[in-house]
């Protein structure tokens, strides 16, 4: 795990900056947690003395839980929700995963900010990856809160020595203020309880002229999207809603590309 990581985290107990001075047997210099070792390659930084484990809410969530899902996400789970919530057009229109990464690192930047960078909610590790293999003299970290979907970023990403994997929670980023030049979130946002805490918080750990590309579900034009992202309790924003939330919580420069019902946002922080 790439040392580079210590100065930019906090404690998810105490919020003492740079908690840690060794990450082998990391301990809060301040209030002496210690976190837990689950899974090999991966920071577990949920802080289970406070608030206790998290438990997941949602169906959705528990699924993002399961060893199956993580191991076919990619593959068979993230493309076949696409279609039902987006519709056939989006996934074709960018070519897929592929097409997806490729725009999400040309939307951050990667080649005019230093990083260091933030895959939030990085599931089983594909977008870590492609930014790690695209910027390999920066820090790239991955944070999710599932155990699965980090058991398997793990595995993909062990021969990048610039991708450190922590399991966090978004509405309460274990790390310091101004952390990173950039922060990634690919298709999870209707998967937060609160997702305005989840904005303040990416506002927190980005640098001034950091830069926050994601990307979600916008109302499905077909009835099966409809119903699927219903019974599944999954929450839509539409551009204009989101823009207007990111300029009122701080962030400038809203740009956004439609893909079929998802859609690319990205904003900076001035
Ligand atoms: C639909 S997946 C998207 C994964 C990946 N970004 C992608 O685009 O393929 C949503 C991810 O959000 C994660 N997630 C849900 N709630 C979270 C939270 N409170 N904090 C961090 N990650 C969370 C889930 O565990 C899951 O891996």
């Amino acid at each position: 795990m790439d040392p580079a990581v210590l100065p930019i985290l906090s404690c998810p107990r105490c919020r003492a900056p740079a908690p840690f001075s060794d990450l082998r047997n990391p301990r809060c210099h301040a209030c002496g947690l210690e976190p837990q070792a689950h899974i090999h390659g991966v920071l577990d930084l949920i802080d289970v003395a406070v608030g206790g484990e998290p438990t997941a809410g949602s169906t959705e969530q528990r699924l993002m839980e399961s060893d199956l899902v993580a191991r076919i996400y990619d593959r068979v789970w993230r493309p076949t929700f696409v279609r039902m919530l987006a519709g056939s057009g989006a996934g074709a229109a960018v070519g897929g995963l592929s097409g997806e990464l490729f725009i999400h690192k040309h939307s951050l930047g990667l080649d005019e900010r230093p990083g260091p960078w933030l895959d939030l909610s990085c599931g089983p590790g594909a977008f870590v990856r492609a930014l790690a293999a695209a910027a390999p003299g920066a820090l790239v970290v991955g944070l999710d809160i599932s155990r699965a979907m980090l058991e398997v970023a793990a595995e993909r990403t062990a021969g990048y020595t610039n991708a450190v994997l922590v399991r966090g929670d978004a509405h309460s980023l274990p790390f310091v203020d101004g952390a990173f030049g950039g922060v990634n979130n690919a298709g999870a946002l209707h998967a937060y309880d609160d997702p305005e805490l989840v904005f303040r918080e990416v506002r927190r750990v980005l640098r001034p002229g950091g830069i926050y590309v994601g990307s979600t579900f916008a109302e499905a034009p077909s009835l099966v999207g409809k119903l699927t992202a219903r019974a599944a309790g999954i929450r839509r924003f539409e551009p204009g809603e989101l823009r207007a939330w990111l300029q009122r919580i701080g962030f400038a420069d809203y740009e956004d590309v439609r893909l079929g019902a998802a859609f690319v946002f990205r904003v900076r922080r001035p």
